[in-house]
Parts: structure tokens; sequence; C-alpha cells
């Protein structure tokens, strides 16, 4: 269990124009290269800062990630990105069903498997993010929401290097809040024999420089996708420094 490298992903969401994206990866790529953390490190910028992050990351240890694509490789989609336009601007990874897109953008579990199909035969990893809502944590049904999550939206054919799970309860995503240590842990030990073997599950939600030796020391957690704090170069070097 142990021989996997922890990921430490930032989700920079829908924020920076191109100074402040240009000026984050400069700092992150000093910091990446004066200090290598001991995990992998990705970002995953908003498409507009893609090529100029990755040209300002690239050599410098820090990977490129996408935050969402379209299951067509190409067509009649206005305003959508596909995949090979994502891997072709150099992305590795790309996130896929984060509780943004599915509660704003209606996105269902067949519409993320469907862009988990897309992601692969570009040759990305897909972050596949799944989490509970407040009210269904609360009436216990966290793991059965999760798991019918993690069932609709994993496309045949899954394996573990081209598939990441990201845990993010939707109640801890941006307000302060995290789970108990032992609820992190049970769930990533629920939600492991549902996966292909070897399939890091990050935890994310809140992730911050105080909280994050505490999560990433469990040792069900391979990492964390980190939202708030990954858009201080320093806050999110800290968390990659709590790595186990
Ligand atoms: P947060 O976001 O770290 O700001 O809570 C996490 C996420 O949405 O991936």
């Amino acid at each position: 269990m142990r021989e996997k490298r922890q990921l430490v992903a930032g989700n920079w969401k829908m924020n920076g124009l191109l100074e402040d994206g240009r000026a984050l990866a400069r700092d992150l790529g000093r910091l990446a290269r004066e200090n290598p953390p001991p995990c992998e490190l990705l970002v995953c910028p908003p498409a507009t800062l893609l090529f100029v992050v990755g040209e300002i990351l690239a050599g410098s240890g820090v990977a490129l990630g996408a935050q969402d694509c379209h299951a067509a490789p190409k067509g009649a989609h206005t305003g959508d990105v596909s995949a090979p336009m994502l891997a072709d601007l150099g992305c590795r990874y790309v996130i896929l069903g984060h509780s943004e897109r599915r509660s704003y953008h209606g996105e269902s579990n067949e519409a993320v498997r469907e862009k988990m199909v897309a992601a692969w035969e570009a040759g990305l990893a897909a972050i596949l993010c799944v989490g509970e809502r407040e009210e269904e944590r609360a009436s216990r049904r966290a793991f059965a929401v999760v798991k019918s999550q993690i069932q609709g939206s994993i496309a045949q054919s899954a394996a573990a290097p081209r598939l990441v799970l990201a845990y993010e309860p939707v109640w801890a995503i941006g307000t302060g809040l995290v789970p108990s240590m032992a609820d992190i842990s049970e769930m990533h030990a629920a939600i492991r024999p549902l996966l292909p073997s070897a399939t890091r599950i990050l935890y994310g939600g809140s992730v911050n420089p105080k909280n994050a030796a505490e999560i990433l020391a469990l040792s069900e957690v391979d990492g964390a996708l980190v939202g708030g704090a990954s858009l201080n170069a320093a806050d999110f070097m800290a968390i990659a420094g709590a790595c186990r």
C-alpha cells in the first residue's frame, strides 16, 4: 500500500488572469526546484492559463493538468475544450466530475464516464471527484452516495496509472470544514475495494498548510486535491512538503 507516491494536486478553479498565472507558476517552479517535495506535484489552472503555465513549469517537476474536458475529440461544441487539445498543451491529468461541475453544470455520472474515456484516449490520467453532501452525511448515506458515484462514473478498463480518485465531501469544499481523521480513513478504506488495485485516493476539501500533515499522514490517504490554498505558492508547497 505504501509504495505509491503521494500526489498533491492544485485546482485553481476559475481564478487568475495572465499575470497572476505567470507569477504563481514562476513561484511554484522556483520553490519546487529549490526544495523538491517528497510527492508528485500537479497544478490544474483554468484553460486560458494552461499554455503559459505549462511553459513556465516545464522541467520544474510540477505536472500540468486541466479541470474538465469534453467527451468528443473535436467538433461542433462551442465553448468546450477537448482532451486531445489538453494533451497537446502538455497536460497529463484532467479533473473530472468535480462537485462544482456536477452541481452547476448538471454533470451526470454517465457524462463523467464518457469524458473519462475521452481523457484516456488522449493519453491523460483522470482525477475523478466524488463526495457526499452535508445532508447525505447527516442521514448516514455518505458511503452509499460515494459508492454510486464511483460505480456510475468509472469507465470500463479502468487501471491505476490512468485513474486517480479524489474523495471530496461537498460540505468541506471551500468551507474550512474538514471531516474527522477517522471519517476520512473510514471512507477511503471503504471505497478502496471499489477501485482498480493501486488506484491513488486523494482527500480534498479545505486542505491547508495547518491540517495537511495530519491528513497526509493517514495511511489510507494517497495525496490531496487542493483548491483555495493552491493559489498561494508557499501554502501549496507547504502542503506538498507535509507528504509522507
Ligand atoms: P478547497 O477546494 O481546497 O478550496 O476546499 C477543493 C476542491 O474543490 O477541489
